[in-house]
C-alpha cells in the first residue's frame, strides 16, 4: 500500500491510499477540511471525489489499444508513474513521502514528450521531465498531448481508418465556425503522423486551458445536482452554469449556435462529455464556457448517409437528445447561424476531397446531404418546428 496526497498545485487536498496490483483507485481517501473549496468541480464529497477520480484515465474504449495496454494494471501504472497530471486541469497525485512540487511537475510550464501512441512530425523532441499528460486523458480516437515547436500544448489525434475524415472533420468544423465569425471554439489543423507505421494525417488544436483551470463536462455540471423527476438535462446544465458565473444570454447563444452548427454538420456525437464549461479552480466559479471542440464524428464519417430529407429528420445521433432533429427544440435564438455565411458546396467539397481514400460516390453523398441539411435549417429559422410530425409529412 502506498500512501499519496491529491495535489491541486502545492496545496494537499486529500490523502488517499493505492493499494499496489489492485485497481481501486482512490482507496480510504480523507479531505483537508482547509481546502474543500479547492477540490474539482461536482467532486465535493469522498463518493464523488473517487468517482472523479476514476474518470480520470484512457477509456476503455480507447482506439488502438492493445489487450495489454488496456489493463486495469498498466493504466493504473501509467497513471501513477506519471502522477496522474493532466493539462485539462491542475490536479496530480504525490506520494507522502516525495518532495517533489508543482513547479517541477507542472506540464503546462515544463516540457514534455511520450513517445507512447504515434509520431507527430511538428512535436518538439526536447524532453524535459520525464512526466506526461497522457495518462489522463479520455475519449475515444488515438490521441496524445505534445509540445509543438513554438512552445503551443496541443491535443493531437488520429482516426482509426485509412480515411482521415474524422480528422478532416475538426478542420471542416474551424472553417465552419471562422466564415460564421464564431468566435467561441477550438481552432484544429491538419497534421502529418507517423501511426502504425504508416505515414498519414492527423488533427491538432491549441490547449483551451490554463494553469488553474478546470475543463468540466457538461454530463458533470449536470450531475452536480440531483436531477428531479421531469427536468430536461439541457434545462439543468443551464441553471447550475448560470448560478456559477455563466451569463444566461451567452451560454444560450453558445447552444443555440452549437446545436444549430452541428445538426448542418450532421455531428453524431455531441454527448454530454463534448461540451462543457471551464472551472476557475482558485476563484471557485465557471468564468468561461468550454470552446466547442470534438466535431471529428460529422457528415457521416461512419455511417450510411441518408438521401431524403424525411430521411435525415430521422437520424439517430448519440447527443443531447436520441433523435438529431429533437436537439433543435433547445435552440432559443433561431438566427445565431448566418445561412448567408455557410461553407458553399465547392468549399465543403475542396476541404473533403483532400482524403483520397473517401469514395467519389460518398463525397458527392455528403454534399447532398448538407445541402438538405442547409435547406433544413433554412426552413427552421422561418419557424418549421422540424420535430413535429404536421411538418415532416410535408418533406
Ligand atoms: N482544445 C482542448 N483543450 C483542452 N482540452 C481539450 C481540448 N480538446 C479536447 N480536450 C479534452 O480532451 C478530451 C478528448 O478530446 P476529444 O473529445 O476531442 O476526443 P475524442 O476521442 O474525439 O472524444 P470522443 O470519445 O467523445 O469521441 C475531451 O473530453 C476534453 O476533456
Ligand atoms: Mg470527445
Amino acid at each position: 500500500m502506498d500512501n499519496y496526497y491529491f495535489m491541486y498545485k502545492d496545496i494537499p487536498v486529500a490523502a488517499f491510499v493505492i493499494a499496489k496490483g489492485f485497481f481501486s483507485g482512490m482507496a480510504k481517501p480523507v479531505i483537508n477540511k482547509n481546502a474543500i473549496s479547492l477540490l474539482p468541480f461536482g467532486a465535493n464529497n469522498i463518493p464523488q471525489l473517487v468517482h472523479w477520480f476514476s474518470e480520470r484515465s484512457i477509456p476503455l474504449t480507447r482506439e488502438g489499444l492493445n489487450d495489454y495496454e488496456n489493463s486495469h494494471t498498466i493504466r493504473l501504472e501509467r497513471i501513477i508513474q506519471n502522477l496522474a497530471l493532466s493539462l485539462t486541469d491542475s490536479y496530480w497525485i504525490k506520494p507522502v513521502k516525495s518532495d517533489l512540487n508543482w513547479d517541477r511537475v507542472n506540464l503546462f510550464k515544463n516540457d514534455f514528450e511520450d513517445k507512447n501512441f504515434f509520431d507527430v512530425i511538428e512535436e518538439s523532441k526536447q524532453k524535459v521531465t520525464e512526466y506526461s499528460p497522457n495518462s489522463t486523458l479520455n475519449g475515444d480516437m488515438a490521441k496524445k498531448w505534445i509540445v509543438d515547436k513554438t512552445g503551443v500544448r496541443c491535443l493531437t489525434k488520429v482516426g482509426k481508418n485509412k480515411s482521415i475524415q474524422q480528422a478532416l472533420n475538426e478542420i471542416i468544423a474551424t472553417k465552419f465556425h471562422l466564415k460564421q465569425n464564431m468566435n467561441n471554439f477550438v481552432p484544429y489543423k491538419l497534421i502529418k503522423v507517423i501511426h502504425n507505421d504508416r505515414s498519414t494525417y492527423g488533427c491538432s488544436c491549441p490547449n483551451a486551458i490554463k494553469e488553474g483551470e478546470q475543463i468540466t463536462i457538461a454530463y458533470d455540471v449536470v450531475k452536480s445536482e440531483k436531477v428531479e423527476k421531469n427536468t430536461n438535462w439541457i434545462t439543468q446544465y443551464k441553471k447550475i452554469a448560470n448560478s456559477n458565473g455563466i451569463d444566461s444570454v451567452e451560454l444560450d447563444n453558445f447552444l443555440s449556435y452549437m446545436i444549430l452548427s452541428d445538426f448542418v454538420l450532421s455531428n453524431s456525437d455531441r454527448h454530454y462529455g463534448n461540451f462543457g464549461l471551464i472551472w476557475n479552480t482558485e476563484l471557485h466559479k465557471f468564468t468561461k464556457i468550454m470552446p466547442i471542440y470534438d466535431t471529428g464524428t460529422s457528415l457521416f464519417y461512419s455511417e450510411d448517409i441518408p438521401t431524403t430529407l424525411k430521411g435525415l429528420l430521422k437520424l439517430e445521433v448519440n447527443g443531447i437528445d436520441k433523435k438529431e432533429v429533437n436537439s433543435l427544440r433547445h435552440v432559443t435564438d433561431r438566427s445565431v447561424l448566418d445561412l448567408n455565411a455557410l461553407l458553399t458546396n465547392d468549399e465543403l467539397f475542396a476541404l473533403i476531397n483532400q482524403d483520397i481514400h473517401l469514395k467519389e460516390e460518398r463525397k458527392q453523398d455528403i454534399i447532398q446531404a448538407y445541402q438538405k441539411k442547409c435547406k433544413l435549417i433554412s426552413d427552421f429559422q422561418n419557424g418549421m418546428d422540424l420535430w413535429k410530425y404536421p411538418v415532416q409529412q410535408l418533406y
